[in-house]
């Protein structure tokens, strides 16, 4: 692993919500591990391209590549939980290399592309590359967390990883591309997942409308910040394995201390938000 893993920017990261909650239910932990399985369908999504015209193609397939990557991460830690969530394991074993390491093999089962092919002088190349430097950058930073002997829940959740790897991602990539996890408005936990404006319209004007296509992501070209940008709305939905705490009833704290959301099976619970600046 390169130098570069080790970020400059790791200050900035929040650390997890660990000392709010101690000790799940063996029932809860089992909850978080069948998110694993919801993510592993999820992945089917990002193989949806978004309908999109000819100039647009190269934004649409680095769209699509970021959006697996995203997806294949979180499957790695979801995949991992009981493991992360064991007080009795020191050393977890969940480096930088081991989750880039199993993340590309998820990306490439679900591409036939290895992301390392991509020519790093492209724009395509260029942006999968920052993105697993941000995945490397998070797990650097967490490892005393998730190794700490003694505590069993970390706070260390998919939803929580995604987060800090889009936000590292952001910093890496600034003024070339972003990327969010959003929700809509009253699915929102963190405010820092809010949905800006282009992504409510899209959230309430299409992918909440009767008519759309489940699972199908919308694209476009808009103005974003002052400039053009590409941008993409992948849509996510609420599995059972997500209600233990995205669930009813309404308000009652969940495991990672927030209040339930109230959603159903099936309800559009995120968004996967990709922007990218022309
Ligand atoms: C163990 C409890 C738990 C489970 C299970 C869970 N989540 Fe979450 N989710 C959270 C927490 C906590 C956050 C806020 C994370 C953060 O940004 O700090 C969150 C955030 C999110 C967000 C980002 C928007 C927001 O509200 O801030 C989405 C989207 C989301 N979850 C979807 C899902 C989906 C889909 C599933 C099932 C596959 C799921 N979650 C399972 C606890 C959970």
């Amino acid at each position: 692993m390169s130098s570069k893993y080790f970020s400059s920017h790791s200050n900035n990261i929040s650390a997890p919500a660990a000392t709010r909650v101690r000790r799940p239910s063996r029932k809860a932990i089992a909850c978080i591990a069948a998110i694993g399985l919801l993510l592993g369908a999820a992945i089917a999504i990002a193989t949806n391209v978004p309908a999109i015209s000819q100039s647009t193609d190269e934004d649409g397939q680095i769209a699509k590549s970021l959006a697996t990557m995203l997806y294949a991460g979180r499957l790695v830690i979801s995949r991992n939980q009981d493991r992360i969530n064991d007080p009795n394991i020191s050393d977890k074993g969940l480096d930088a290399k081991m989750v880039l390491a199993e993340s590309v093999k998820i990306y490439r089962d679900v591409t036939k592309i290895d992301p390392l092919s991509i020519d790093p002088k492209t724009r395509p190349g260029k942006l999968i590359r920052l993105q697993m430097d941000s995945i490397a950058e998070v797990m650097d930073v967490h490892q005393q967390t998730l190794n700490r002997q003694g505590v069993g829940f970390k706070g260390f959740i998919p939803a929580l990883f995604g987060r800090l790897v889009n936000e590292a991602f952001g910093r890496r990539a600034a003024g070339i591309a972003e990327m969010k996890v959003t929700a809509p408005p009253l699915f929102i936990r963190n405010v820092r997942a809010r949905p800006d404006q282009w992504e409510t319209e899209v959230i309430n004007g299409k992918l909440l409308s009767p008519g759309w296509l489940k699972n199908q992501p919308f694209a476009a070209v808009t103005q974003t910040k002052g400039k053009t940008a590409y941008r993409t709305a992948v849509p996510e939905y609420y599995s059972s394995s997500c209600l233990s705490c995205h669930g009813s009833p309404k308000g009652e704290i969940d495991l990672t201390g927030f209040p339930k959301d109230g959603a159903s099976e099936g309800d559009l619970g995120g968004v996967i938000s990709i922007t990218l600046y022309h």
